[in-house]
């Protein structure tokens, strides 16, 4: 059995996607700052008949996302899909005008930073595990094809993001690793027929399975 690991695991996507992936048959690996959350998701998946644990992990330290992954293998067998979708903080949006350097830290080692650590732990694996197998999945807000004047720390950094998935794309597409993108305009809404988190959590399945598309948008908002 092969292993997604969620990287940003919390009750809306990451639990849609873990029970996604886990109807599939993969272990479930759920990563989030907070043990104690992702402990008790585990433990709600495990009664559903998902092989799932929790990881402790914060994006904005690379180290913390390289040990919780390296522990992840170790618990639960190797990575086969990797997504990076933690839920950005409310202070990474100001006001372009009132942005400054400063402001641009947190979200340049959320979006940017975080995932680089993560490919890095990841790829020695995929390619391990073979052609056409190793998925690595980003899921981004509208802020990253659109930048919102009101939201500037994630459009500067999920256009940072952006660019380095695209890159991936097309560099890992050679190996038969898929890198897809996820883009969720507007707010994830339970019982939306388009913006369900388990309608969102299909979208990325079928990247995964089909390997056929770099990115997908959901909802132009
Ligand atoms: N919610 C929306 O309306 C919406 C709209 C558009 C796009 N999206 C995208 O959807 C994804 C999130 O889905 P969701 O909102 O349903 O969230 P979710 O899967 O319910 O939870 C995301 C988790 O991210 C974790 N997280 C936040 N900061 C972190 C950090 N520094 N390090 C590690 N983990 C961190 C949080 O757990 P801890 O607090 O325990 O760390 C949280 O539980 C993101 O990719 C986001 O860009 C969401």
């Amino acid at each position: 059995m092969t292993t997604i690991a969620i990287i940003g695991a919390g009750s809306g996507l990451g639990a849609a996607v873990a029970r996604r992936f886990g109807a599939e048959g993969f272990s479930v690996a759920l990563l989030s700052r907070n043990q104690g959350r992702v402990d008790a998701l585990a433990e709600t998946l495990s009664a559903e008949g998902i092989e799932a644990k929790g990881f402790a992990a914060d994006v904005r330290d690379p180290d913390s996302i390289t040990r919780a992954l390296e522990a992840a293998t170790e618990t639960l067998g190797p990575i086969e899909v990797l997504q990076y979708s933690p839920l950005p903080q409310k202070d990474f949006m100001r006001p372009v005008l009132e942005t400054t350097p400063s402001d641009l830290v947190g979200p340049v080692e959320f979006s940017i930073y975080g995932p680089v650590a993560a490919v890095h732990q990841v790829l020695p694996g995929m390619r391990f595990l073979g052609k056409d197998k190793g998925t690595i999945l980003f899921v981004n807000g509208g802020s990253a094809v659109k930048p919102g004047r009101n939201v500037t720390g994630t459009s500067v950094a999920f256009a940072g993001q952006a660019a380095y998935a695209q890159l991936l794309n097309e560099v890992l597409g050679e190996e038969g690793i898929q890198v897809s993108q996820l883009i969720i305009g507007g707010r994830i809404i339970d019982g939306d027929p388009e913006k369900d988190p388990a309608v969102l959590a299909g979208h990325l399945w079928d990247l995964h399975a089909k390997r056929d598309r770099f990115r997908l948008q959901i909802s132009s908002d």
